[in-house]
């Protein structure tokens, strides 16, 4: 009987408890009603009435010990399936994967650079509101009462009478500018514009204008063609070509639109250029002596040109952007491309 005993202790030791299956096995052996414990307590029937008191003893232990088994079975498989960081491998000194941080919008990159250019050629920043008036935005830049030229830009009214618009051009910014100072004037005005047109690939509702002027004495045609030679290299690359194209704007005299060789087929004929090979980024000229007249600054003794150029243009040619939505549709896949450019 004792040697039962031993042995069945020594099976218990041995018995590797590891998971919940096992454990109900181990129950099962040695510990249920059927069970080899159980059944040595049948035997104890058997046994001589001098040894019952001790072998009921050794059975007791033997009992407890497999009870206290299950016991701590039970402990260990419940701590393995609560979160525990050892049961899991979990090391929680690991660092941190770095968040997403934004991007810069190629816009913003694209006018900054163009800020960066022009600063240098000593032009100063400016800035007017979105909302002009009538005079701002037209009669001042010489655009007749109720001339076709104010249908050339098709103007988000906020008030009729006396109007009130959205700006459609930067050249407003000229207006308050040369109302403010006396030249020489060397003034930079970027700012967001506003135009009623159909939302497509090439064309917006809502895009960016860069304006740009110099009035001084003698200033000529040659300074402007100087100033955005300098610029679309600074830009593009020394390879750019530019050239000028009689055009005609109210408040200038000549006007001329600003072309450059396509970047996208290198001037061998693409869509982008249709089929040209070459593509406008801006209109400028000499600034019209009675838009001077007008913003009491004496044309007789000064002269200027001025330029505006489209922001979102130049950064389509940068990045070899084919459509224009994408600027305004904040798709991630498209803004994260620039993220290590800014
Ligand atoms: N304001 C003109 C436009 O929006 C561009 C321009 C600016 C032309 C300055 C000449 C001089 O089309």
């Amino acid at each position: 009987m004792l040697e039962k005993i031993h042995t069945i202790q020594k099976e218990m030791e041995a018995f590797v408890i590891a998971n919940a299956d096992s454990l109900e096995k181990f129950k099962l052996e040695f510990a249920s009603r059927k069970g080899k414990v159980a059944s040595l307590f049948d035997d104890l029937k058997t046994v001589h009435n001098d040894l019952k008191r001790s072998m009921g003893q050794e059975l007791n232990t033997l009992k407890q010990f497999a009870q206290s088994k299950i016991d701590e079975a039970l402990v260990s498989l419940e701590n393995e399936t609560t979160v525990s960081p050892t049961a899991h491998n979990i090391d929680l000194s690991l660092p941190v994967p770095a968040g997403q941080l934004g991007a810069r919008h190629p816009l913003s990159m694209v006018r900054e650079r163009m800020i960066e250019i022009f600063s240098r050629l000593g032009f100063n920043l400016g800035e007017g509101p979105e909302i002009e008036d009538d005079w701002h935005n037209f009669t001042a830049l010489n655009f007749p009462e109720n001339h076709p030229a104010r249908e050339m830009q098709d103007t988000f009214f906020v008030e009729r009478n006396p109007d009130v618009a959205l700006r459609t051009h930067t050249s407003s910014i000229q207006i308050r500018i040369m109302e403010s100072q006396q030249p020489p004037i060397k003034a930079l005005a970027p700012g967001r514009v506003f135009r009623n047109e159909a939302i497509s690939a090439r064309a917006h509702c809502v895009f960016h204008q860069l304006e740009g002027f110099y009035i001084d004495e003698n200033v000529s045609f040659l300074d402007l063609k100087q100033a955005l030679y300098h610029f679309v290299k600074e830009m593009f690359g020394q390879d750019i070509q530019i050239r000028f194209r009689p055009s005609f704007f109210p408040f200038t005299e000549p006007s001329a639109e600003i072309d450059i060789s396509c970047l996208i087929c290198k001037g061998s004929g693409c869509n982008v250029c249709k089929q040209s090979g070459w593509v406008e980024i801006g209109g400028a000229g000499m600034i019209d002596p009675e838009v001077l007249k007008n913003c009491n600054i004496d044309a007789e003794k000064y002269s200027g040109y001025a330029f505006g150029m489209g922001i979102e243009r130049i950064a389509m040619l940068k990045y070899q952007i084919k459509d224009l939505r994408l600027f305004t549709e904040n798709d991630v896949r498209f803004l994260k491309q620039f993220s290590n450019l800014g």
